[in-house]
């Protein structure tokens, strides 16, 4: 059990990725993953597509017969973690010559030539869209050749593959709904990296979830770049209408409608969802959150910059007013909404007054959480190309300094109003300090721990907040709650 739980307290990022292994499977698959949860769902696709191929997963690498790495491109630093990773790999791969070592995801594309021809690190390079090609590709690579496979497709949403939970806790699982990003912000990688967007069929996607509650998962995260501009024409049958425009309109399903069909098919679960892009989320959303108790009170909502000049050179399709109306209108709906922001400090052209822009809309809107970023030019994007990189890198540490103080104020007043409040809490695990206390989050994300008692992992608890650091809350169970 101690093990089990360390397994589940670990961080997922960088970590060797393991499920429970099959005594049929004779082969060992070592995968690591990078980024964002999008990679993370990726890796559990890859580990069903592979698990079917006989391998096993492990956390031993000198053990493996396959080693993957998921990777990001999103910033420098992701991509210079991942290739020291590499080194360490080659390194075992020298004692070890059997073994295989390929990379998967986002660094795929752009890197594909150098990690084959010139470095010649790796055996096997997969893109984000190719990953039912891989029993095929590793055929390639056990006959001796390089096998490459990085085509994007306009259509691939893997929804008929069920993915393998890897380091799961049992209690929360991610679930993918749309692949790819058509926004085309100007420093952004990821349309280059992962395609065109496209939805995943709502009936794939309820299936899973039910597939998922059938195993005793209790809370569910749709995932996608931009989860908001869901949109599925599909469903129904061509007789049943009369003209094509007819059969769309019927038959259309749209993140709304989505969200709410999951919240009323699985009242007993918990949904998020992740990524909200301003100018895709609707009303229609938010009244959908507003209805149902089981959709968590939680919104991520990148902003990127509080200052106009900024969001047109960054090509965002909001501009600083017409997400302040956004907020507004969210607080209007659901004052007890949660709300989380992505800035990048120092985008090329940067002004102190555009910085200044950024700490006052953080003002305005006072985020529960936040994840913040200095600017880092990415090779093929249009600020890459087009735009230069001119805020100087002290002068970009400087305001991410301040973003991430001012962050850190808002941070602790909003858990200060927890205080004295009753709070469900559905508990994911033990927390990393105590081992007699339990950690899990109440619906606006914020993480609560409390004495274990006699509750159990999976429970929903209702816990009475007596404490408060910027970060997390602290108090005492009270009794079950009414979801169990
Ligand atoms: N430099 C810095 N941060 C970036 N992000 C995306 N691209 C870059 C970049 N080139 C940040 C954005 C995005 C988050 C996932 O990563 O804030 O919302
Ligand atoms: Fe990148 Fe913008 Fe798409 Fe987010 S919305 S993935 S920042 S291009």
């Amino acid at each position: 059990m101690e093990l089990i739980e360390k397994i589940i307290d670990d961080k997922i990022q960088g970590k060797a990725l393991v499920t429970e292994n099959k005594a049929e499977n004779s082969k060992k698959l070592f995968i690591e993953s990078y980024g964002c949860q999008m990679n993370m769902n990726d890796s559990e696709i890859v580990a069903a597509i592979l698990d079917k191929e006989g391998y096993n997963t492990t956390q031993i690498l000198e053990e493996a017969d396959l080693v993957l790495v998921n990777t990001c491109s999103i910033r420098e630093k992701a991509e210079t973690t991942v290739r020291k990773r590499l080194q360490k790999y080659n390194a075992v791969k020298k004692v070890n010559p059997k073994m295989k070592v390929g990379v998967l995801g986002c660094m795929a594309e752009r890197l594909k030539e150098k990690f084959l021809e010139e470095e010649k690190i790796v055996d096997l390079v997969v893109g984000p869209d190719a990953y039912r090609d891989l029993p095929n590709l590793l055929g390639e690579v056990s006959e001796g050749r390089d096998a490459v496979n990085v085509i994007l497709s306009k259509d691939e949403t893997y929804g008929d593959v069920s993915p393998v939970r890897l380091n799961s806790n049992g209690v929360s699982a991610f679930v993918s709904i749309t692949r790819g990003c058509d926004n085309m912000c100007t420093f952004c990688v990821v349309p280059f990296t992962r395609g065109r967007e496209r939805s995943r069929d709502p009936k794939s996607i309820l299936e899973e979830i039910q597939s998922m509650i059938d195993k005793g998962f209790k809370e569910i995260t749709l995932l996608g770049q931009n989860v908001d501009s869901f949109l599925w024409f599909g469903g129904g049958l061509k007789k049943d209408f009369k003209k094509a425009s007819e059969m769309a309109q019927a038959t259309a399903v749209d993140f709304a409608q989505l969200l709410d069909m999951c919240a009323t098919q699985f009242p007993k679960t918990r949904f998020r969802f992740s990524t909200s892009n301003p100018q895709d989320m609707s009303l229609d959303v938010i009244h959908v959150m507003a209805k149902h108790k089981n959709i968590c009170k939680y919104i991520h909502l990148p902003v990127q910059s509080g200052s106009n000049a900024m969001l047109k050179a960054m090509n965002r399709q909001h501009t600083r007013e017409e997400y302040m109306q956004l907020v507004d209108n969210i607080y209007k709906i659901v004052p007890e909404m949660s709300l989380s922001q992505d800035i990048i400090v120092g985008f090329c052209g940067e002004t102190e007054q555009d910085h200044k822009d950024t700490l006052e809309l953080m003002e305005y809107v006072k985020y529960d959480f936040g994840f913040m970023f200095a600017y880092s030019e990415r090779p093929g994007t249009l600020a890459g190309k087009k735009m230069e990189d001119d805020v100087p890198a002290a002068v970009k540490k400087r305001r991410l300094q301040e973003v991430i103080d001012l962050q850190q104020e808002h941070a602790l007043y909003r858990t200060q109003q927890h205080l004295g409040k009753v709070e469900e809490v559905l508990i994911e695990g033990t927390s990393k300090k105590n081992p007699n206390e339990w950690k899990g989050r109440n619906t606006q994300n914020t993480v609560i721990v409390f004495a274990k008692e006699h509750y159990k992992l999976g429970d929903f608890v209702n816990v009475k907040v007596e404490d408060c650091t910027s970060a997390t809350l602290r108090g005492t169970a009270v009794g079950y709650s009414d979801n169990n």
